[in-house]
């Protein structure tokens, strides 16, 4: 059955990276039914290929390109591939992303921060430097990046991870201050506990532990999200109805970050 088209995003052309999995599949499946051009960019071959033909078989138009974000000539060549395909890029979300190791600071490497540095920050600086002068001459476009609460508060990642997410929303600040003038938007989302490739390991051990309901119960709607809830306002940053909203870090994370969230304080 071919999707319904409602036409949120009719026109546009949206890079999604990070596409091969959770929260990028689920926002290119949510673009695609609104109407949008994907290029789709992982660097899971794989994944990326299953997203690939899930946009398809649901009647989308897409793209895909072996990517990896951490690399500045990839991510050029990304940006070149859907310029040559479609002409114009509307639309940039940078969702790529990385947890690092969660052991103690001590035991951290160098190696492992700039890994983590790598994919989820510069992989948002390098396809923001090289989409800005584009849709800077269009005085039009806007970028989503996945940040995380881990950026805002600490208790949601490692120490790499979290302070990865925290340069994130202000490269967020920064860039949608600089791209501001020319009607370019940048926003980003900070999802709470999803359920992705990302955080498998934690679902399948509350799993084997028969503890899955536990998940998310301390945060204010007492669950944790899907990468479909993250789409959705993925998908509204970066269509027209957000087109008063530039510079901001959204949490998607059930009410989270609303809270203290101290332990026994649950009634
Ligand atoms: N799942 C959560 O609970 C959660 C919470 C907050 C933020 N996030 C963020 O959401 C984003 C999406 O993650 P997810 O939860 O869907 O996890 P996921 O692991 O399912 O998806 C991440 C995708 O990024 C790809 N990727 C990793 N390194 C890459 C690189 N160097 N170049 C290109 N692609 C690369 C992976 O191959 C994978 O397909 C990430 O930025 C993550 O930090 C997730």
């Amino acid at each position: 059955m071919k999707m319904k088209k409602i036409g949120r995003l009719d026109g546009k052309v949206a890079v999604i990276t990070g596409a091969g999995s959770g929260i990028g599949r689920a926002t290119a499946l949510r673009f695609a039914a609104e109407g949008a051009k994907l290029v789709l960019a992982d660097w899971d071959e794989e994944g990326l290929n299953g997203t690939l033909d899930l946009v398809r078989q649901e009647g989308g138009e897409a793209v895909a390109q072996r990517t990896n974000v951490a690399n500045e000539e990839d991510v050029k060549a990304l940006i070149d591939l859907a310029l040559q395909n479609y002409s114009q890029i509307d639309i940039v979300c940078n969702n790529a992303g990385i947890t690092g190791s969660l052991t103690s600071l001590e035991d951290q490497t160098e190696k492992e921060w700039l890994e983590v540095y790598g994919v989820n920050v510069l992989g948002a600086v390098f396809t923001t430097k090289h989409i800005a002068r584009h849709m800077q001459e269009r005085r039009a476009g806007a970028i989503v990046n996945t940040a995380s609460v881990a950026g805002i508060r600490s208790g949601a990642g490692g120490n790499a991870y979290s302070a990865s997410k925290a340069a994130l929303i202000n490269f967020t600040q920064t860039s949608a201050c600089d791209l501001g003038a020319y009607n370019v938007r940048v926003n980003a989302v900070c999802p709470g506990l999803i359920e992705t490739g990302m955080t498998k390991f934690v679902f399948d051990i509350a799993r084997e532990k028969g503890k899955v309901d536990k998940l998310g119960s301390r945060c204010e709607l007492r669950r944790y999200g899907t990468p479909d809830e993250v789409a959705a306002v993925i998908l509204f940053l970066a269509s027209d109805e957000a087109s008063y909203i530039t510079g901001q870090a959204l949490p998607v994370d059930g009410g989270n970050t609303a809270s203290l969230n101290l332990p026994g304080m649950k009634f």
